[in-house]
């Protein structure tokens, strides 16, 4: 019943910031994610004895890869498959159902934010046993694979169902279908104080979690309805759709849509947040009010004490490189380790791992700690409604009271779509070859001090990795250029600008941003080589 067919390479499938990710017809191309998953199996060698997790957030196309991948999991030799009922599970859950159970890996079948449906994006994301997404080492090794596949195994058998909880076989294989919320629930009652959290929805606390017909649904509506206490209908947009209900479900002020008209309008609840379409994504509001995700990095860790789970002392923490500086400014407060790392969550795992860090976040909407190895939408809303049940303060009077204690980093993201891969291409060659000539250009009242591209040497695996332009300026700010990893198509081109300051905390970021984006504009000739004159997207 086991079948090996013939197959050719396909030259694309070198995965990004954040495992393999396509657009959806390229992925539904005859063999393309049997190659993949071949290559994967093949590049871990003897597959008897070893357990993986399956699962996704339930978008098009997931149902069949996910048979295809069952299939050639018993055909390969994998011991067994845990999978997510009806073949769901989020990214952090996938995560802790990995470390809990102590699997060699998991598989989550989801491009993330991106939007799905036929003309949408899919993805494959392959976690080790850390819970984390693999390695740069690996991923290499599985791309040389995928270039020479010549022959992949898969069973013959009718499609497993999926919707009924227990266990069955498939050849030698055992398949678990699993409840993709419990573990996850439960590691959520274990790190937050859940009698603080139910007396505050019980005072009458209101919010609206916007789960954006995506994965995370089904956990929220349990986490802050079920258990909390939250109102029904606090949490919208609560069901997966293989499509998102059209929905692009990327947490933020573009996307968000609906979320933010229900949190700028007058009888607005007190507390806004949404995450992604695999639930590592959160966006954090007040009553007309935004929290950026930099800030939000940097009011999670200087509220660590309050937090039953960090209460005794955390080890560190760590941003990526193009996310603000203001999360080193509470370290240095706290006297706690601080790492700046390359883009891509994966970098984080091995800090956690040697116990240097236990919170990290980027400026893509992204929070977490080393109860997992991804990062985690839900605990980051509960980690800022624990702020609100302690303090008693609003949303807006929380970032207030940080930034008058210590300054606030205006940040924003410039995001140019789109381009022509080698048009991109060099002019990141072309910018990088220039910085040592602009250090001590005077742009107005911007001076260079430092451009240098950004490189991190790993302390534990000592591997180096190049990612991104940074160019710091005398009074604090900073502009980051960098590639886009996890386009499934084109390059997109992102510019973060950040500007510090201690006195003005309540101006626009926009207007406070305006000067440097012109000089980052002109700095990189994005205008003339790209043929854009403003961004396509801000965040
Ligand atoms: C983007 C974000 C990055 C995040 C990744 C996966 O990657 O910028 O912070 O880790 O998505 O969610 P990029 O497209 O910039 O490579
Ligand atoms: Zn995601």
């Amino acid at each position: 019943m086991i079948k090996t067919v013939k197959t050719s390479p396909y030259n694309d499938q070198k995965m990004g910031t954040a495992g393999l990710r396509r657009k959806s017809k390229v992925v539904m191309q005859p063999n393309y994610v049997e190659n993949f998953m071949q290559s994967i199996f093949n590049t871990i060698g003897s597959l008897n004895g070893k357990t993986f997790l399956l699962g996704g957030d339930g978008r098009f196309y997931n149902d069949i890869a996910i048979q295809k991948i069952i299939k050639m999991a018993a055909a390969n030799g994998v011991s067994k498959l845990i999978i997510g009922q009806n073949g769901y599970v989020s990214t952090p859950a996938g995560s802790r159902i990995i470390l809990k159970n102590k699997l060699n890996g998991g598989f989550v079948l989801s491009a993330s934010h991106n939007p799905g449906g036929i003309n949408g994006d899919f993805g494959i994301k392959y976690a080790n046993e850390t819970g984390g997404q693999i390695p740069s080492a690996v991923s290499d090794r599985i791309y040389q694979e995928t270039q020479k596949i010549s022959e992949y195994k898969i069973f013959e058998a009718d499609d497993i169902k999926l919707d009924k909880i227990g266990r069955q076989k498939l050849g030698d294989m055992e398949i678990e279908i699993i409840d993709p919320l419990n573990d996850y629930v439960e590691m959520m009652e274990n790190i937050f104080d859940f009698s603080a959290l139910k007396k505050l929805f019980k005072s009458g606390f209101t919010m609206k979690f916007d789960a954006m017909n995506a994965v995370t649904g089904p956990y929220a509506v349990r986490i802050f309805e079920d258990i909390l206490g939250a109102a029904k209908g606090s949490v919208i947009n609560a069901k997966p759709l293989p499509d998102f209900g059209g929905l692009h479900p990327d947490p933020n002020l573009l996307y968000a849509k609906e979320l933010l008209a229900i949190m700028n309008a007058d009888n607005a609840p007190d507390f806004g947040a949404a995450n992604d379409g695999d639930g590592d994504r959160n966006m954090i509001l007040g009553k007309k009010f935004f929290v950026s995700p930099s800030d939000s990095l940097a009011i999670l860790t200087d509220y660590y004490p309050i937090i039953p789970a960090y209460k005794n002392g955390i080890f560190g923490v760590a941003k990526s490189a193009a996310t603000s500086t203001a999360v080193s400014r509470v370290a240095k407060a706290h006297d706690i380790g601080y790492y700046e790392v390359p883009t891509g969550w994966k970098y984080f795992v091995n800090l956690m791992d040697s116990n240097r860090i236990t919170i990290c976040g980027e400026e893509s909407f992204g929070t977490g700690s080393s109860h997992i190895r991804e990062k985690d939408g839900i605990w980051a809303v509960l980690f800022w409604l624990s702020i609100i049940a302690e303090t008693g303060m609003s949303v807006e009077e929380i970032a207030l009271d940080h930034w008058k204690k210590y300054g606030r980093s205006y940040y924003l993201r410039y995001d140019f779509d789109g381009l022509d891969t080698k048009a991109a291409d060099s002019l990141m060659a072309d910018l990088e070859n220039k910085l040592p000539t602009l250090v001590g250009n005077h742009y107005g009242e911007y001076k260079i001090t430092q451009a240098r591209p950004f490189v991190y040497n790993d302390p534990v695996d000592h591997s180096s990795t190049k990612n991104g332009l940074i160019i710091n300026f005398e009074n604090g700010s900073r502009i980051v250029y960098r590639l886009s990893g996890t386009g499934s198509s084109g390059a997109t081109l992102r510019v973060y600008l950040e500007n510090y300051n201690r006195t003005d905390l309540k101006e626009d970021s926009h207007e406070m941003l305006e000067d440097l984006l012109e000089i980052a504009m002109e700095i990189a000739e994005i205008t003339a080589r790209t043929g854009k004159q403003h961004a396509d997207v801000i965040t």
